[in-house]
């Protein structure tokens, strides 16, 4: 696997040692895709789901530690009563499948994002699918699904007043590490880049806490035609940044 990862980046000259730990996607602009091609929005999304098995792969093979897609934010109930239920089959499908279609990849599925509103078949998936390839090697993949980053802010913030509430913290103790282990992410790095297709450049309430020092690169390509060579060009593009993190 090493190898094989190692054979690739040579390849692509990337650079082995500067590759990002967490990747961030949101993946945008499956509407405007299915628009140009006179079809509905639902193909676009079945697109964009066959591109997301793509990208997942390509990340993995290139060493990756940690991916995060965005897939369901807590903004979009508001679209049409059909659009929703078709993006929850498809996220339902793709959980179902994720065991058979991502089993050699060897990918960990994890689901972020607030549960309580989905159905309880979803939630019980998310569940069977989470437990079924929690033990994998690969990368980790966080699917976010009812996603909001102010809800996880929220959510967290509820977690330290239920502790101080109880007399386990006061609240001159809390530290950010405490806020941070009160998110869907606990325990996983920060992203180091996060990648938005479609030419929008905005987060839409996507992982605020994590992303604050991640590096953003903005594709003008829609989702479904984001192939892994864009992706290793967004890598490539990372690389070329010079972080300094407040440093000089
Ligand atoms: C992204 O594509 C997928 C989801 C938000 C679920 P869109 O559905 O937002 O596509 P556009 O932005 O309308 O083109
Ligand atoms: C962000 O895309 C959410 C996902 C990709 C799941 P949207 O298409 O919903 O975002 P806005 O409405 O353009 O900000
Ligand atoms: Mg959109």
């Amino acid at each position: 696997m090493l190898f094989k990862a190692f054979r690739r980046n040579e390849e692509r000259d990337l650079d082995l040692a500067n590759m990002p730990n967490h990747i961030g996607v949101i993946m945008d602009g499956n509407g405007r895709w299915a628009k140009k091609r006179g079809l509905p929005r639902s193909a676009g999304h079945k697109a964009g789901a066959e591109s997301l098995k793509k990208i997942v792969t390509e990340a993995n093979n290139l060493g990756v530690k940690y991916i995060t897609v965005y897939a369901f934010s807590t903004e979009n109930w508001k679209r049409p009563k059909a659009e929703v239920d078709y993006l929850m089959d498809l996220l339902m499908d793709y959980l179902i499948n994720a065991e058979k279609t991502l089993a050699g990849e060897n990918v960990r599925i994890r689901a972020i994002g607030s549960r309580k509103e989905l159905s309880e078949e979803m939630q019980r998936q998310i569940k069977k699918t989470e437990e079924l390839t929690k033990d994998r090697s690969g990368i980790v993949m966080n699917i976010a699904l009812n996603y909001g980053g102010r809800e996880e802010l929220l959510h967290s913030a509820k977690m330290l007043c239920e502790a101080v509430k109880n007399g386990e913290k006061s609240p001159e103790e809390i530290t950010e590490k405490d806020i941070e282990e009160g998110l869907y992410t606990a325990g996983q790095p920060d992203v180091d880049l996060l990648i938005r297709t479609s030419g929008e450049q905005r987060l839409s309430n996507f992982m605020l806490w994590q992303v604050s020092y991640a590096e953003m690169v903005f594709v003008n390509k829609l989702w479904p035609d984001f192939k892994p060579k864009d992706l290793i060009e967004c890598i490539r593009v990372y690389q070329g940044r010079g972080r300094r993190f407040g440093g000089i």
